[in-house]
């Protein structure tokens, strides 16, 4: 089994489902409330996991009736909590979230303990960073525990993906040597200043990152795919499945996670992506975030049917 490091954030999720976003001072009628764990970095290491890794997650929570929900769902999962943290004087991360009837979301987080995560606390998972086999992070717990983050996998030859969401001003330099850089349309944009609308766009703002130091950089484009540019100059455009979408929320996370697996796993870049396409279109074929994410199973079953890939 691969092993694959986590950095990243523990967060509740309160979704509310309606039929459309209500207007500025609107009230729209909801149809359902679900409470349920979240978090980019949980929704990641959650699928990575079901694809096959072994997680170790590495993050922080409060000490409150959040925190169980998130620990639960860790239990659950049969997934280790040996470098989840607890820091009583903040709650645990929360976000709230409204998905309409075609399955888009609005989200707003509150990183709480995600942004207490101390570099002392990364470190201390040294141990189990020196075999790991890929290393996945987003921008969701503190600036120094990302920087961290990069500098353990770094010692040890560990390849990293850098998931840039949220999007939000970064330390300079922190893209310099990411091996995976896996932003969406908006993310690619704030980063670059390109809006990404279009092949053409994805290919320009991909040589931006490139410039900035990101050896393989990868643009999810939603519905359209995914488009890849590596480091030997190979680029594709990657189409995604047949699949109808009812809640797209942790698509992104779906596919980053997936494609963790697919590095662990050292899967041939084609087939990388393909496999994190799988991931992520099963995830949004149900509601929420961590618990829609797909088991391997699943995952190798769309493979071999949508792109006649047998693994
Ligand atoms: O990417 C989806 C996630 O973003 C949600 O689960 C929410 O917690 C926010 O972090």
């Amino acid at each position: 089994m691969s092993k694959i490091m986590v950095v990243g954030s523990l967060i509740v999720d309160v979704a509310a489902y309606t039929p459309h976003f209500p207007i500025v001072g609107e009230t729209a009628l909801g149809t359902k409330l679900k409470f349920g764990p979240g978090g980019k970095g949980n929704n990641q290491a959650t699928a990575a996991s079901r694809a096959g890794g072994e997680v170790f997650m590495v993050s922080k929570t409060g000490k409150d009736f959040l925190q169980k929900i998130m620990l639960d769902h860790y239990e659950g999962e049969k997934m280790s909590t040996k470098y989840i943290y607890e820091d009583e004087s903040v709650g645990t991360g929360s976000a709230l979230i409204e998905i309409d009837d075609n399955g888009d979301n609005r989200i707003v987080v509150i990183k709480d303990a995600n942004d207490k995560l101390t570099a002392a606390e990364v470190d201390n998972a040294e141990e189990d960073f020196k075999d790991s086999d890929v290393l996945i992070m987003q921008l969701e717990t503190s600036e120094e525990s990302i920087l961290e983050g990069k500098k353990l996998a770094q010692k040890y030859g560990v390849p990293i993906i850098l998931n840039p969401a949220p999007f939000q001003a970064i330390p300079d330099g922190l893209f310099d040597g990411i091996d995976y850089l896996t932003p969406n349309e908006t993310e690619a944009e704030f980063f670059t200043g390109i809006p990404v609308v279009d092949e053409n766009d994805a290919e320009k703002a991909a040589q931006k990152l490139h410039a900035m130091g990101v050896k393989n950089v990868i643009i999810t484009l939603g519905k359209r795919g995914v488009y890849y540019s590596g480091e030997d100059g190979y680029k594709v455009l990657v189409p995604t499945t047949d699949l109808k979408a009812v809640d797209s929320t942790g698509a992104g996370d779906a596919f980053n996670g997936g494609f963790a697996v697919a590095v662990a796993e050292k899967m041939p870049v084609d087939t990388a992506l393909k496999f994190a396409n799988c991931v992520a279109s099963i995830s949004v074929t149900r509601q929420g975030s961590g618990p829609s994410m797909p088991k391997r199973e699943e995952v190798l079953e769309l493979l071999e049917r949508f792109y006649k890939i047998k693994l």
